[in-house]
């Protein structure tokens, strides 16, 4: 598969031994940053995955920041995405599996890197179960046409 990375200052270290992960599991990854450790804002990167997810460009994303939750934040501003802040295996089956979520969050100030390896492999192994999912994942998708 596909996958698209992208993290902010916080997370140099442990994307990289994501990336690795993922290189290892046959994956092909497309890196959008940040790829230095200076201070940075979580937002640009976010969205750079996010539009590339939506666009097809890369098939899964993963973002990682301090908590997660910025980084998912501004991804979830792009039309057609669905990202989850994932902190343990249980949460990252169900997200895919039942929320069809197309990026994955945690973070790296939450989470230890044995950890983030284990709720990203769950990601990877899990297919969304479709069936009555599928309509509340579209119901989801229906509110960003509301405005
Ligand atoms: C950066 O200090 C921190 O705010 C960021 O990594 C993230 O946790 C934001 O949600």
């Amino acid at each position: 598969m596909k996958i698209g990375i992208g993290n902010d200052h916080s997370a140099l270290e442990l994307k990289a031994e994501i990336i690795e992960l993922l290189k290892e599991k046959g994956h092909e990854v497309v890196d959008y940053g940040t790829y230095t450790a200076d201070s940075c804002d979580y937002p640009v990167y976010g969205e750079a995955v996010a539009r590339a997810v939506a666009s097809g460009e890369v098939e899964q994303g993963i973002l990682i920041c301090g908590t997660g939750l910025g980084i998912s934040l501004a991804a979830n501003k792009v039309k057609g995405i669905r990202a989850a802040v994932c902190s343990e295996p249980y949460t990252a089956k169900m997200a895919r599996a039942h929320n069809n979520c197309n990026i994955l969050a945690f973070g790296a100030r939450v989470v230890g890197a044995e950890l983030a390896k284990m709720i990203v492999e769950t990601w990877l192994d899990t297919e969304f179960e479709g069936g009555r999912h599928q309509r509340r994942v579209d119901m989801i998708m229906e509110i960003e046409n509301k405005d």
